[in-house]
């Protein structure tokens, strides 16, 4: 509903326009700028798309000066500390909370397509062993198109349901695959008696020649972390989602190209990155040379786990990660982790930096999810495919959210174009 208007002048040509301004339910209100070139004949600049709102949406709400963060209404503290992966799946999904009933149902239809097809798995072969996980994850994603295509009409709610329970439940099980390839050991097959982060511990774990036994604070840890990673509004790999399946794009293709967006380590690849940065730091004593250097623009080092586009008070989830460290780590009898006394000190020292704080640089969800995958057994490498499974919900929450919508258009930016003017062509013979 418009309630307010905002007044553009344009002083250069002596002209005004009365633009719309929407107001969501809470946050900022945005700008309706959809008639400004036809009115006035210009486009708004906004490189990385920090001002811009693409779409309207009902799914995810971030307050980031506040640090809040809620799925459809509900504060993530409250999911993290009541609430299940799957009931959050449902919720992102469905929009309200599930009766037991509809909950039982949906988990019931995850487990029903939690196997992959054989010849599916024979992709993997044709990876060499140390191969990216996320880069084989992502090609098989990209490769169940094929699998699915004739039988996938995005315009049938009932295809696209069948769609998220298969890509919600198969990542798991393509994500193990991917993990046992690089280790060389045979796939394990789901075990549909499990609870998901159990199933995936099982696979990921299990071997043919021994029982393998399934530890609870895993997986409870592991559901805690997807929990807290499951939605993000518009973040870069969601956004990249939306624009795929824009095009009227298979669904499975636009979700490959969610999962290659975040292997980036400015996103979902940063829980890889702080690892290897708290590694690389070592002690205490070489903290302030590694801040020194994070805060020299012409190093390219960046203090990994640490800003965030949205969040300029703290992040909501890091808080949770950070406490949540401290609980898993005592009842996995390692509390004296030195990774984590070492991330504890980092944190401490740089929030009293004034590079960090005149920048509003607070941890965000990767600088602690590491040390709880590593604590839990993940392998370094695997840490950005397990943010992908549990962001999978949201990426086609969105997707879902924006095919249903009867206003979809193609997402298709526009630019400033800052080449050489119309010029003739000369032939060769004739250039110096
Ligand atoms: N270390 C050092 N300096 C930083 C950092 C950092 N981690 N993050 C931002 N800055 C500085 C920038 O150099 C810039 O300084 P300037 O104003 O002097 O030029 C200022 O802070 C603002 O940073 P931008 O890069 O403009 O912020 P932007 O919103 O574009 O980037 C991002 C956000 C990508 C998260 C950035 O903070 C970053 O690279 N962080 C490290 C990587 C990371 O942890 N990514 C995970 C994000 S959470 C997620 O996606 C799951």
């Amino acid at each position: 509903m418009t309630q307010k208007t905002f007044e553009l002048v344009d002083q250069s040509n002596d002209r005004k326009m009365t633009l719309p301004v929407r107001a969501g339910t809470i946050g900022p209100s945005v700008v309706d700028i959809a008639k400004l070139n036809k009115e006035l004949g210009v486009f708004t600049y906004d490189p990385g798309f920090g001002m811009t709102a693409a779409t309207e949406s009902r799914i995810t709400y971030i307050d980031g000066d506040a640090g809040v963060l809620l799925y459809r209404g509900y504060p993530v503290e409250q999911l993290a500390e009541k609430s299940t992966f799957m009931e959050v799946a449902y919720l992102l999904l469905h929009s309200e909370l599930p009766t037991r009933k509809q909950l039982d149902e949906f988990i019931g239809n995850i487990r029903h397509h939690t196997m992959i097809n054989e010849s599916l798995l024979r992709f993997f072969h044709g990876f060499h062993y140390d191969a990216h996980p996320m880069a084989m994850v992502s090609a098989v994603i990209a490769s169940m198109s094929a699998f699915y295509h004739d039988s996938m009409d995005i315009y049938n709610p009932r295809h696209r349901e069948i769609f998220a329970h298969r890509i919600i439940a198969k990542i798991a099980t393509i994500a193990a695959a991917a993990h046992k390839h690089s280790l060389g050991q045979p796939h394990v097959y789901p075990r549909n008696d499990l609870d998901y982060c159990s199933n995936l511990l099982h696979m990921l774990y299990a071997v043919p020649c021994e029982p393998y036994e399934i530890d609870p604070v895993a997986a409870q840890a592991l559901d805690l972390l997807f929990i807290l990673h499951a939605d993000h509004e518009q973040n870069a790999s969601t956004s990249t989602v939306r624009l795929a399946g824009s095009t009227g794009a298979n669904p499975y293709a636009a979700v490959a190209a969610g999962v290659s967006a975040l292997w980036g380590p400015a996103h979902g690849g940063a829980n890889e990155a702080v690892l290897s940065m708290l590694e690389q730091i070592g002690t205490v004593d070489n903290i302030p040379k590694f801040l020194a250097q994070a805060k020299d623009k012409s190093s390219h080092v960046r203090l990994m786990g640490f800003g965030h586009r949205v969040y300029k008070n703290f992040d909501p989830r890091a808080k949770i990660i950070r406490e949540t460290c401290h609980k898993v780590l005592s009842r996995l009898g390692r509390s004296d982790n030195p990774l984590f006394e070492l991330a504890l000190r980092l944190e401490e020292i740089a929030l009293k930096d004034e590079y960090f704080v005149a920048r509003k640089l607070y941890p965000n969800v990767d600088f602690y999810s590491g040390i709880i995958y590593s604590a839990i057994g993940i392998p370094r490498s695997m840490f950005t495919v397990m943010f992908a499974i549990a962001r999978t919900v949201g990426w086609v929450a969105h997707w879902q959210e924006m095919i249903g919508d009867p206003a979809m258009r193609i997402g298709r930016p526009r630019q400033l174009y800052t080449g050489p003017a119309r010029r003739e062509y000369t032939s060769i013979a004739k250039r110096a």
